[in-house]
C-alpha cells in the first residue's frame, strides 16, 4: 500500500507527478479550451462575480495564497485569501456577486464548513475545490470542482497542494476564459505549460538526493527560517509549516521584502535560511531582489539553502547550497518550488526518528472548530 516506500508521505511526495496531471485531466477540449461542465453554475452567474474570497486552514489555505496571485493576473477580479475560522467569525463582507473558493483536501474541515455555510447563508456562490468525493463541504457548496491527487494518507500534506493549486488555477483560467479579457487567449498556452509541470516534477524528484543528504545532518537544528517573494512566499510558509508538524522544531516562512523590517535581526551565524528564488526572468525584477536578500543574510552569517531555476548562476557565490528546480514560468513555480521543502522535512523528521505519517497532537483531518 506504501508502494516499496517507508512511509505514506514519501510514496504521496513521488505521486505528485500525477496529482498534477490527474487534476488536468479531461478539463479542456480538442481546441484546447476549458470545459468546466462539471461546475453547475451558470456562466451568467460566473460572469457577474466581481470579488472573490478563497477560504481554507493550514496547507490549504497556502495553495490559496498562492492562487490569489494567479487569479488576480488572468482575471483581474479581486481576490482576498482568508483563514476560515478568521473568516466566519469576522463580519465578512460577502454578497450574491461574492464567489467564495473553498480549498479542502478532506473536505471534513469543520472551520472550513463553517465558513462556507456562512457565506451561503449571506446569499454568496460557493465552490469547493475538494479531494475527497462524497464528502461534506463539497455536499455543502453549489458547486464542486475535484482535485485528482487520489487518497492523501499522511497527515502532512504534500500531493493534495499541488493538486489544489492545480485546480484553483484551472478555475482562475476558466473565469478568464469566460470574461473574455485579453487574457482569454492566453488561458490554453498557460493549460499547455501546466501540462508540462507533472514531467518537470517528475525530474525535480530525480535530483532530491542531495535535500536528503542535507536533512540528514541537520538533526540538531532548533530553527529554519524560509524566504520567498510573490508566490514563492506562501511556499516559503508551506515549507516551515511542514518542517513544524513532521520535525517540531520552530520555523517560519517571511516575505523575502519584509526580512529588512524586522526578521533580519534573527540571523546570526549558523542560522539556516531556504530562499525560494523567482525565475530570472521574472516580472518587476524580483529575482535581484531576492538575490539581494540572500546577500544580506549571508554577510550576517546564515547559513543560505536556495533553491533557483537551472542554469541561474548568479546565485552561487552566496548560497551554501543551491538546490535545482526545472524552468517553468513565474505562477506555475510554486508546483515545483515546494517540493524540496517537502522533501526536506520528510527526512528531517525522519533523522530525528520521528513518526513521519503521524505526527504527534494532530489530526489528518479536523472535524472540531
Ligand atoms: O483537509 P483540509 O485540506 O481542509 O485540511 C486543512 C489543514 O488542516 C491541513 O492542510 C493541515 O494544515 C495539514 N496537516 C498540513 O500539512
Amino acid at each position: 500500500e506504501k508502494g516499496g516506500y517507508a512511509t505514506f508521505m514519501e510514496k504521496e511526495i513521488n505521486d505528485q507527478p500525477h496529482a498534477v496531471a490527474d487534476t488536468l485531466l479531461g478539463r479542456t477540449d480538442a481546441s484546447g479550451r476549458l470545459v468546466l461542465d462539471e461546475l453547475r453554475i451558470s456562466e451568467e452567474q460566473l460572469k457577474a462575480v466581481d470579488r472573490i474570497t478563497i477560504v481554507a486552514c493550514g496547507t490549504a489555505a497556502y495553495a490559496g495564497m498562492t492562487a490569489k496571485y494567479a487569479i488576480e493576473h488572468w482575471t483581474r477580479i479581486p481576490v482576498e485569501v482568508a483563514l476560515a475560522h478568521e473568516f466566519r467569525y469576522c463580519d465578512p463582507i460577502v454578497n450574491e456577486r461574492t464567489l467564495v473558493v473553498s480549498i479542502s483536501q478532506s473536505g471534513e474541515t469543520m472551520d472550513t464548513l463553517m465558513a462556507v455555510k456562512h457565506a451561503r447563508d449571506l446569499g454568496a456562490l460557493t465552490i469547493s475545490i475538494c479531494n475527497t468525493h462524497g464528502s461534506t463541504i463539497p455536499r455543502e457548496s453549489d458547486a464542486v470542482l475535484y482535485t485528482h491527487a487520489g487518497p492523501e494518507i499522511a497527515v502532512a500534506s504534500t500531493k493534495a497542494f499541488l493538486a489544489q493549486i492545480t485546480a484553483s488555477y484551472i478555475l482562475g483560467l476558466y473565469l478568464a476564459q469566460l470574461r473574455g479579457g485579453s487574457f482569454a487567449d492566453d488561458a490554453q498556452a498557460v493549460m499547455k505549460e501546466l501540462a508540462e509541470v507533472p514531467g518537470k516534477i517528475e525530474t525535480l524528484l530525480g535530483r532530491m538526493g542531495r535535500v536528503k543528504e542535507i536533512a540528514k545532518f541537520m538533526a540538531d537544528t532548533r530553527s529554519v527560517l524560509f524566504l520567498g517573494r510573490h508566490v514563492g512566499y506562501p511556499v516559503a510558509m508551506e515549507g516551515a509549516l511542514k518542517l513544524k508538524e513532521l520535525a517540531y522544531i520552530h520555523a517560519e516562512g517571511f516575505a523575502a521584502g519584509e526580512l529588512k523590517h524586522g526578521p533580519i535581526a534573527l540571523i546570526e551565524p549558523g542560522q539556516p535560511v531556504f530562499v525560494i528564488v523567482p525565475s530570472p526572468t521574472s516580472e518587476h525584477g524580483l529575482h535581484g531582489k531576492v538575490v539581494s536578500n540572500i546577500q544580506e543574510i549571508r554577510a550576517r552569517g546564515a547559513r543560505t539553502l536556495v533553491i533557483a531555476e537551472e542554469g541561474d548562476e548568479s546565485v552561487v557565490p552566496f548560497a551554501d547550497e543551491v538546490i535545482s528546480v526545472p524552468a517553468t514560468s513565474q505562477l506555475l513555480a510554486p508546483l515545483l518550488t515546494v517540493v524540496p521543502l517537502q522533501v526536506f522535512a520528510l527526512w528531517l523528521s525522519t533523522a530525528k526518528g520521528l513518526d513521519v505519517d503521524q505526527p504527534r497532537n494532530l489530526a489528518k483531518s479536523v472535524t472540531v472548530e
